[in-house]
């Protein structure tokens, strides 16, 4: 990004506080909105806080956390994001508000603007659909821890320019992310083969071939997965996990291979998240994995 590049953030939750964070670390200046009175702030204490530990173990300098928190702003109402180059939203993961949220950046921001979303599951066509200038539309989506988790897919749908595309891999590259190109399908790249490795093993499940402690010990022994299936819908989270594999499953037309799992929706229903209801298909004591459920 040039000097003169601003990066707009709309969404400061787990996400939008990752990429704000990674930005502003990367010299990138970023404002900060959320429609939570106060959520915008909190979010920027919080990024705060997390470079000040970075920086307490040595990982960063003192120097550096100043730099990063004084290229963090931010904005009370949409309309502050007018000088914005580059937005990008990680709001609830809902087509019809992604849809409105982009109508009314579009009323705001410049021409050139780029408008990209973090969805994980919706069609980036859908919500580039919306607007006046589907051109300026792509899909950014970052994964979870995102300080952490090094890569970006770069999504292009048949209206996106491709100008808009190279921009945000120059951008993920100034964060110091990997950007991976993919096209606007379901799921993208990684959730695409992802639902193979989660919904087979809620299938072994649920076919009692195995205990899930089990399945996730021999896929990360002997598949060398970093995490086991169940170990990873944990920390997602089904209240995550569940609608991205049956809106995945709804926009391949209902294709058996990706039918989501009785007991994932069950599970859901029952409140049992994974970490952070601090039971899943295990359970956490003070974020610390137990035994076995
Ligand atoms: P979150 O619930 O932690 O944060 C969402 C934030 O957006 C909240 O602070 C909320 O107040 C705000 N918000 C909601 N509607 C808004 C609106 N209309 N205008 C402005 N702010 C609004 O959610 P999270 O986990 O950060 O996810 C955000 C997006 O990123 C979703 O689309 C999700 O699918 C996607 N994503 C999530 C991943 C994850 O592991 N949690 C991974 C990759 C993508």
């Amino acid at each position: 990004m040039s000097s003169t590049s601003l990066l707009g953030i709309v969404g400061c939750g787990l996400m939008g506080r990752g990429i704000a964070q990674i930005a502003i670390q990367g010299g990138i200046p970023v404002i900060l909105h959320d429609s939570r009175p106060g959520g915008a702030e909190e979010a920027r204490t919080a990024i705060a806080a997390t470079l000040q530990k970075l920086a307490d173990k040595g990982k960063i300098g003192a120097q550096d956390v100043a730099d990063a928190c004084a290229r963090l702003s931010v904005a009370a109402s949409l309309s502050d994001l007018a000088p914005c180059t580059t937005v990008v939203e990680a709001i609830v993961e809902k087509l019809d508000v992604k849809q409105e949220l982009f109508r009314q950046l579009e009323a705001v921001v410049g021409p050139d603007c780029i408008l990209a979303t973090n969805t994980s599951s919706l069609s980036v066509t859908a919500i580039a659909a919306a607007c006046k200038a589907p051109g300026r539309v792509a899909g950014f989506h970052f994964f979870s821890p995102v300080p952490l988790m090094k890569i970006v897919e770069v999504i292009a749908g048949p209206l996106t320019d491709a100008s808009v595309a190279d921009q945000l891999v120059a951008i993920a590259r100034q964060m110091k992310h990997t950007p991976v190109r993919a096209s606007d399908t379901p799921g993208f790249i990684v959730n695409h083969a992802g639902r193979g490795y989660l919904t087979e093993s809620l299938r072994i499940l649920g076919e009692s071939i195995a205990p899930h402690p089990e399945v996730d010990r021999i896929l990360r022994q002997a598949a060398g997965f970093r995490m086991g299936p169940f170990e990873l819908l944990d920390l997602t989270g089904l209240d995550v996990s569940q609608p991205v594999m049956e809106s995945i499953y709804d926009q391949y037309y209902q294709e058996p291979r990706f039918r989501p799992s009785p007991i994932a929706r069950q599970r859901l229903a029952a409140g049992l998240l994974g970490r952070k209801s601090q039971r899943g298909f295990y359970r956490y004591e003070d974020g610390q994995k137990q035994d076995v459920a």
